[in-house]
């Protein structure tokens, strides 16, 4: 793991979550999944931006047929989440009656996740379940805990692996965390 501090814009991050311990919490997700899963297809919805590097690394050992989109909506600015849910983008029109597993890179306050949820269950969604990379539970205002967890981790701001703060540090292989 790399060990140097990062800066971006005015702000510090430090060397938190190595990528060998993202990979191995993401293989007992797959594990659990393939296992849960008595369908032989899985119809993904990943939600863009963060959860790129989870979807594709988790997608990988998923042995279903698979169907993944991918969808767009953000209610974060800076590093703290602002509540307000924007639009849903590229949401596919096939989804009535489908059964659908939701990729998430983290769940914070569980606002976002859960007002996807309910756009879901409006436009006919049979069964939606949720597969989250990252869960803060200290900080869950809404109490929403999802089906799968990759790690729960502290009331930390972190980026890396597909997270991001002001759109730096998607890139990056492994999490560092807000100094
Ligand atoms: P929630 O609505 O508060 O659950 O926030 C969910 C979204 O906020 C996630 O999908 C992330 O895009 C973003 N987010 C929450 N916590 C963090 C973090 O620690 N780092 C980067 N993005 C975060
Ligand atoms: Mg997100």
């Amino acid at each position: 793991m790399q060990q140097e501090l990062l800066h971006y814009n005015n702000k510090t991050f430090i060397p938190y979550i190595d990528s060998g311990k993202i990979i191995s919490n993401i293989d007992s997700m797959a594990l659990q999944i393939n296992k849960d899963y008595a369908e032989t297809e899985i119809y993904v919805l990943a939600v863009l931006n963060g959860a790129f590097m989870f979807t594709s690394d988790l997608l990988k050992r998923i042995h279903k047929n698979v169907i993944v989109n991918f969808v767009k909506l953000s209610s974060y600015s800076g590093s703290e989440s602002t509540g307000e849910v924007k639009n849903i983008l590229g949401l596919p029109d096939d989804i009535q009656g489908k059964s659908i597993l939701i990729l998430e890179d983290i769940i914070d306050t569980g606002l976002t996740i859960k007002s996807l949820l309910n756009q879901l269950e409006i436009m006919g969604a049979k069964k939606t379940k949720v597969a989250s990379l990252f869960y803060k539970p200290s900080s869950s205002k809404t109490g929403y805990i999802p089906d799968y967890i990759g790690m729960e981790i502290g009331d930390d701001f972190i980026i890396g692996y597909g997270l991001d703060y002001n759109g730096y540090g998607r890139n990056l292989e492994s999490i560092y965390k807000l100094r």
